[in-house]
């Protein structure tokens, strides 16, 4: 039997991480298997092109070359990872996919999601998330956890504007498909986000 593919998406500091234990936990208590991965990463080669996507280059990197970039990860990701992972029969827990290049590369780099979708179709055929939780809160509350924690990227060093164009994406593609979007409010207390990942991971099992 194939297993079940979810990808955990938001904006910078949304708590991704930290919900992603309690998936596993939720998960291995109810008797599955688990792959927890994350992208762009999750094989060496994708681990390798992870560094070269968040790496300053002394020069600013062209949209274009992001964006193929994260699907030259994705390639390998999916080919030596999840794809195999699934065959078995895991749940895939994903930090991050292909939404993140919807909303990244396709709206805030202003690449326009028919350059995503072309890529989508080519690297990955019909494989699609099986379930999006989308954390969801302000830019500004995520900005200010971010710089709480010191260490940054490229990405976590674009202004606010940028990331209030990746949240109205995320936000276009959770409303236009609703059967494999959840919301997250990411905003909430700690423990009031515990509750909907437990609610929203009981649903599916
Ligand atoms: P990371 O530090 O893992 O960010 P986070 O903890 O917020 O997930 O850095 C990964 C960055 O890569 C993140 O800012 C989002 C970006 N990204 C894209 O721009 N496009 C993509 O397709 C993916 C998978 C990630």
């Amino acid at each position: 039997m194939s297993g079940c593919f979810i990808t955990l998406e938001g904006t910078e500091g949304a708590g991704k991480s930290s919900a992603v234990p309690i998936i596993r936990n939720l998960l291995e208590q109810a008797g599955q298997r688990v792959v927890v991965t994350r992208e762009p990463g999750g094989t060496p080669l994708a681990e390798a092109i992870r560094g070269v996507l968040l790496a300053d280059h002394g020069e600013p990197m062209p949209a274009m070359s992001e964006l193929l970039l994260m699907f030259a990860a994705r390639a390998s990701h999916l080919r030596d990872c999840i794809e195999p992972a699934l065959a078995a029969g895991a749940w895939v827990i994903c930090d991050r996919f292909t939404d993140a290049s919807y909303a990244y590369q396709g709206a805030a780099r202003g690449l326009g999601s028919d350059a995503v979708a072309t890529l989508e179709q080519l690297v990955q055929g019909e494989r699609r998330p099986d379930r999006v939780l989308w954390f969801d809160l302000p830019v500004e509350v995520g900005i200010e956890r971010v710089n709480g924690r010191g260490a940054s990227n490229r990405f976590d060093r674009e202004l606010q504007a940028f990331h209030e164009q990746v949240r109205q994406a995320y936000a276009a593609r959770a409303e236009a498909d609703p059967d494999r979007y959840r919301r997250v409010d990411a905003a909430a207390p700690s423990e009031a986000v515990a509750d909907q990942i437990r609610r929203l991971i009981g649903a599916l099992l």
